[in-house]
């Protein structure tokens, strides 16, 4: 999954059921998303100014849903970037495989919901940046 690029990554609009009692969004594989979930995580009590992610996955696709609150989720490619603020729990934005990410600016309360289509896997991150544009120009001494 190395040439993926951030425009195979899209901002998909989740069901929103309306209800005077409180609103309710369902996601389903398949229909919602087009993975298989295999796992769920939820990051929280993310201190201000804080950032996370900061590297890639080579197999693992995401969904990843503002629950609460807000924050700025940063794609690259290697040659594009492109910032998306997620502040609504009926919007994801789903992360193909072999794409770097930033995740900051999170709002107070925030709480990121990932849908991901691997078990946890140590061996699928690529976490320093120039090995990720190694691996993205297809230099295989590196990855
Ligand atoms: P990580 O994905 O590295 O978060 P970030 O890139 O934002 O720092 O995860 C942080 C730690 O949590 C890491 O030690 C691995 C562990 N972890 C799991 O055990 N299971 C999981 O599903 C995830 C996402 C992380």
């Amino acid at each position: 999954m190395k040439h993926t690029t951030i425009d195979d990554c899209r901002i998909v609009d989740l069901r929103k059921i309306s209800d005077p009692r409180g609103n309710l969004t369902p996601i389903e594989s398949g229909a919602d998303v087009p993975f298989d979930i295999k796992r769920i995580y939820y990051l929280y009590d993310v201190p201000g100014g804080e950032s996370r992610g900061a590297h890639a996955h080579k197999e693992l696709y995401q969904l990843i849903v503002a629950a609460n609150g807000s924050f700025t989720v940063t794609l690259d490619d290697g040659t594009n970037k492109k910032a998306f603020t997620l502040n609504r729990s009926y919007y994801g934005l789903l992360v193909v495989p072999g794409i770097w990410r930033d995740l900051d600016d999170f709002s107070s309360g925030a709480v990121l919901l990932c849908l991901a289509s691997e078990h946890y896997d140590a061996a699928d991150y690529i976490r320093d940046y120039d090995d990720f544009l190694k691996y993205k120009n297809n230099d295989t001494s590196i990855i």
